[in-house]
């Protein structure tokens, strides 16, 4: 049973994530990265239709296959990636009654939602435990489907990257203020 606590260890673990893009030439425990996986699996969404599904690149034939045709043409600025020593392709199934309910009559598509909230919490276990991430939505989805000859049904929507980090030290992205981003019932 998790206690609240008002200690900011949340907080802190959030300050410490920032987007990894240069990793050591460790794997990742399958042990570990099923942690993620399972951080992810108790992710809310829309329904509780859980869409999600997260398919692990670690075998370093696949990856090349993979990265090959993902980052090929303009896609070619995100080869970085493939030096990750694993990749995760977060799939989401689109074609869920909740889903095409909810788009039809709100216009929001709740699998992306859904799909962000799961790769979140995926990112921040992984951080957690030491490993570094970084989220991915520069790839070509065609070359993905081919890559992994995956059924019609689930839609690629990210790439998460993940690895030890080489510096674990590098700076922060800044951000917009506080007071920037939030209004309490009235906007400024
Ligand atoms: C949906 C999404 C897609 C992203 N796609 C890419 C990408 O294709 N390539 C990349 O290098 N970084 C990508 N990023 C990482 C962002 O550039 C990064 O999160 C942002 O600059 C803030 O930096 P930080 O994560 O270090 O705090 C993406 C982030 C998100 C949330």
């Amino acid at each position: 049973m998790y206690k609240p606590n008002h200690k900011n260890n949340f907080l802190q673990l959030i300050k410490a994530r920032k987007s990894v893009r240069k990793y050591q030439d460790r794997p990742i425990a399958k042990k570990e990265l099923l942690k993620c996986v399972e951080a992810a699996r108790l992710a809310p969404s829309a329904s509780n239709s859980q869409p999600c599904r997260f398919m692990i690149i670690d075998d370093p034939e696949v990856k090349t296959r993979l990265t090959r045709f993902a980052f090929s043409g303009v896609y070619a600025v995100t080869k970085w990636a493939a030096k990750a020593p694993v990749i995760v392709v977060l799939l989401a199934e689109r074609d869920l009654l909740t889903n095409r309910i909810g788009k039809q009559i709100t216009g929001l598509h709740f699998y992306l939602i859904d799909a962000g909230i799961a790769g979140e919490h995926f990112i921040l276990q992984a951080q957690d435990l030491g490993i570094g991430t970084c989220w991915i939505g520069w790839f070509s989805e065609k070359g993905i489907k081919k890559a992994l000859n995956l059924p019609a049904k689930y839609k690629p929507v990210a790439l998460i990257a993940a690895g030890y980090p080489v510096n674990p030290k590098t700076g922060r992205r800044k951000r917009k203020t506080l007071r920037d981003i939030h209004w309490f019932n009235r906007i400024r």
